[in-house]
């Protein structure tokens, strides 16, 4: 390696690994949690008529103030907060680090959970505390109340359902924590649109506790937008933090557009919900296959070989996500997206032959 950027670079950067991203060419694509619709064909004229009228020669609205109000109608944003919003949640995440890196400070979240939240503290200079989850994959109290004791996190991270377990933490653990936490407390919804329960209606009651989405989930990772809906003191900061134009004007636009048609995502979201309960039966039904219960739009499930299960798949066209080697608890584990009801067959149909 160059020895002045070995000289010059932050060691735990040095120390790290970029967050891998396969390339897909050529597979059936069940590894990013993505929608696997396209975009209504009904609506897809209008949708590029609203692109094709972008000032792409302009800044974008700095604003974003025509998806804010998209945002706020389609999903029902209570008057009492406001918004942020990001280039993706990832951003968001980075944005919320950013702004609480006070030195010495501690983000904490829970292992395994959305590998962002610990490398986002690393790339701004936080200490990062996991607290492992019990063995069926929920918060553990008693050791996150040790936890929050001991590192009095600045901001702790909840995702919710999690990633890459795929349930919905309790309720009551997820009050405590706020309740116990001095410093901000995140729910990470981005796979609300699949799950029965969300805390949107609730959060304007904590005053540490803010909500973050995604529209990545809903059929629209590639526009990259994330939000966070909170108390006006806590936006007000963050919003220092956030470039200015960090909203591309074709997201813009494309965005409030799709967002102003939000019952179109929502059908597809239930329609991936009812393809989640075929594919985790199909699952179960195989030998050797243990299935997660999932509140989102994946599923975990354990196999034997992992490894050899993945490479298989691979081998037959298919591309999951191997978390098999990402955490001690995860081992031998699989998460596959739900996909259209002939990728999932496919996919059933290969692993059928792989295991
Ligand atoms: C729990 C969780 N939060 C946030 C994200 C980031 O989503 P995006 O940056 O696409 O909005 C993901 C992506 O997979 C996730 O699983």
């Amino acid at each position: 390696m160059n020895t002045r950027a070995a000289g010059l670079i932050r060691t735990e950067i040095l120390a790290l690994s970029a967050y891998p991203v396969p390339s897909s060419a050529g597979f059936i694509k069940l590894d990013a949690m993505e929608n696997p619709y396209t975009f209504p064909e009904a609506l897809k004229a209008q949708l590029m008529e609203h692109l094709a009228a972008a000032s792409l020669n302009r800044y974008p609205d700095a604003a974003a103030s025509a998806l804010r109000t998209a945002i706020r109608e389609a999903m029902g944003i209570p008057e009492a907060l406001e918004l942020v919003l990001g280039n993706g949640s990832d951003e968001i995440i980075q944005i919320i680090a950013a702004a609480c890196a006070k030195p010495g400070a501690t983000l904490l979240s829970f292992e395994p959970s959305f590998v962002m939240f610990k490398m986002i503290a690393t790339f701004c200079g936080l200490d990062y505390a996991g607290v492992p989850l019990t063995a069926d994959f929920e918060i553990d109290m008693k050791a996150t109340r040790l936890a929050i004791q001991k590192y009095q996190p600045a901001v702790v991270f909840i995702a919710c359902p999690n990633n890459p377990t795929g349930n919905l933490f309790s309720r009551e653990a997820i009050c405590e924590i706020i309740s116990i936490s001095t410093g901000l407390v995140v729910i990470d919804e981005a796979y609300f649109a699949f799950s029965c329960r969300s805390f949107l209606d609730e959060i304007a009651n904590f005053p540490n506790a803010v909500l973050m989405r995604t529209v990545s989930k809903l059929g629209l990772a590639g526009l990259r937008l994330g939000l966070l809906a909170g108390h006006p003191e806590w936006i007000r900061q963050f919003d220092k933090v956030r470039l200015p134009y960090n909203i591309n004007c074709l997201t813009q636009a494309g965005a409030t557009f799709a967002l102003q048609h939000y019952s179109a995502l929502l059908d597809q979201a239930t329609k991936l919900c009812a393809a989640r309960t075929h594919l985790s039966a199909a699952l179960a039904d195989l030998p050797g296959v243990t299935v997660f219960p999932s509140e989102a739009n994946f599923i975990l499930f354990k196999v034997q070989d992992s490894k050899k299960t993945f490479d298989s798949l691979l081998s037959r066209k298919i591309l999951v996500k191997h978390t098999g080697t990402s955490h001690p608890m995860l081992a031998n584990t699989l998460r596959v997206t739900i996909g259209t009801a002939s990728e999932n067959a496919a996919f059933v149909a290969a692993l059928r032959d792989a295991i």
